[in-house]
């Protein structure tokens, strides 16, 4: 017998969309010159006009932030400036509702992660570093507890208004203003941010937001007037970043690429594992830098799991990310879904097996079925290369050694995870992985408090906790 679920929409009505924004540069906002469409990529409907900054945008937001933290940021205690980040933190909470179905408008993904994950955790970070603006000297961190001064901000599509907190919260607790560029195809978010700022009586300057497309991007990156460039996206842009402030006194942090190892040992619990293997790559739609892109079975059990996964896969919901039923939303943008859609040819071209979630696809809109590859080896592209989608990629090992070696064989290092019973396993494992963040019969689990970052390919530096704020304060390597 096949019970329905009744369809269970989320309100629209929660969020007022303007047809056209502009800068919110000096706590103004100020009119773009040229704009370009955002759309939800569940339907391809247009959702708004985004002003595309030009490189006398960015300047003017340097200016203001500059301005700002010589006038009034940096003149502020550590007392003053956390009442702002608690207030922010507040009025967050107070607006989650509409911040959840502007980024699932706007991002694509289920309403159930953004209203559960992404907003109360944005809102966690404001509060947890409200917490730490007056007791830097008590932080036990290895610089000065002298910020920067002016801060620029990239940040990718996948997490909109999480990765905006993960920059603003730590930039702003340790006395730095900020210029930050949401990433094109989701802007909306960082824009009601602004309006936040505004509401909590932010002083004129300290957050800038600037919208636009890479060119704006490198405008940031490129500015003399900028102390320290914080940036999250792919590997690729990252090198260009890392490149373009080599020869200047800027600092730098970088957020990159992943392809995480997710190692399940013979004597793991089946049945959580394999929820944890699902929580691990379909989160999201994949659109996860540390997600369990790689899963690396143990040859004893590998058939159960297997068959298991599948049976489980079939249950996914894939569909409008606005309904709270829903799982798996929809792809970000037609790009990505190139991307995901050239990486699994390749994978069936390369020889391995491939095997899709038996699941309708709505007609309009990006999507793509949860999928896993079996009987893939390390020399796979799907195996190397970051898809950032919901495509799992399955390996197997006989003995732990192989497991590790398996498992660091990539150029990125950002996560793992490690599905055991046995805690001498876990201990051993988790020293031999060269990963920044590594999960035990867990994954994808964030928290304020812990530092998150990658080794290699996947980064410099760390972001949260109290190794995060030492990125934001002078003194702190490149
Ligand atoms: P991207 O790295 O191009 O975009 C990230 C941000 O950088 C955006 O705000 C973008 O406007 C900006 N940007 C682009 N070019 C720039 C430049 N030259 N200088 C300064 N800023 C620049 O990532 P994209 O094209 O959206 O995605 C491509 C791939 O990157 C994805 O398929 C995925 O594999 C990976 N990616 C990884 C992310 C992560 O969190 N690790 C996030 C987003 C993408
Ligand atoms: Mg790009």
């Amino acid at each position: 017998m096949n019970f329905e679920y009744a369809a269970a929409p989320e309100s629209r009505s929660v969020v007022k969309i303007d047809p056209e924004y502009g800068h919110f540069i000096n706590g103004k906002w100020v009119n773009g010159s040229a704009h370009f469409n955002t759309i939800n990529p569940a339907t391809e409907e247009v959702l708004s006009r985004i002003a595309l900054g030009t490189a006398a945008d960015v300047d003017a937001a340097v200016k203001a932030a500059r301005n700002a933290f010589d006038k009034s940021w940096s003149k502020l205690s550590g007392r003053e400036r956390g009442k702002y980040l608690f207030r922010i933190a507040r009025i967050m909470q107070e607006r989650a509702r509409e911040f959840a179905v502007l980024e699932t408008l706007d991002n694509g993904k289920p309403i159930r992660e953004s209203r559960d994950v992404d907003v109360p955790l944005s809102a966690a970070h404001f509060f947890y570093h409200a917490g730490w603006a007056d007791k830097l000297e008590y932080a036990g961190v290895e610089t000065t507890t002298a910020p920067h001064g002016v801060v620029g901000q990239i940040i990718p599509w996948n997490f909109p208004l999480l990765m905006l907190a993960w920059k603003v919260a730590p930039a702003l607790a340790t006395g730095n203003t900020v210029v930050l560029k949401p990433a094109e195809t989701t802007s909306l978010t960082a824009l009601l941010f602004a309006q936040v700022c505004q509401q909590a009586g932010l002083p004129d300057g300290v957050v800038n937001i600037v919208t636009g497309d890479g060119s704006t991007g490198s405008a940031i990156v490129n500015h003399p007037g900028i102390d320290k460039i914080a940036f999250t996206g792919s590997t690729e842009v990252g090198k260009l970043i890392a490149r373009a402030v080599a020869p200047t006194n800027k600092s730098l942090t970088l957020e990159l690429g992943g392809k995480g190892a997710n190692i399940v040992f013979g004597d793991a619990a089946i049945d959580e594992t394999v929820e944890g293997i699902v929580n691990g790559i379909f989160f999201n739609q994949g659109h996860v830098c540390c997600a369990g892109s790689r899963l690396i079975l143990q040859e004893s059990i590998a058939d159960e799991v297997l068959e298991k996964l599948k049976r489980r896969m079939d249950k996914i919901r894939v569909g409008d990310p606005l309904d709270k039923n829903t799982d798996l939303g929809a792809i970000n943008s037609a790009e990505q879904l190139a991307k995901i859609r050239e990486l699994t040819a390749a994978g069936e071209a390369e020889g391995a097996g491939r095997w899709s979630a038996n699941c309708a696809l709505p007609e309009n809109g990006f999507w793509f079925a949860p999928t896993i590859f079996t009987g893939v080896t390390q020399a796979h592209r799907i195996a190397r290369e970051e898809i950032f989608g919901p495509v799992l990629s399955v390996l197997t090992f006989r003995t732990p050694a192989e497991a590790i070696e398996k498992a660091n064989n990539t150029p990125f290092g950002l996560s793992a995870g490690i599905w055991s019973e046995k805690g001498s396993n876990i201990l051993w494992a988790t020293q031999q992985l060269r990963a920044g963040v590594i999960w035990a019969n867990t994954f994808n689990k964030f928290d304020p408090a812990s530092p998150f970052g990658g080794y290699k390919e996947s980064g410099w530096g760390r972001e949260g906790g109290r190794h995060g704020l030492s990125a934001y304060l002078k003194g702190s390597a490149k």
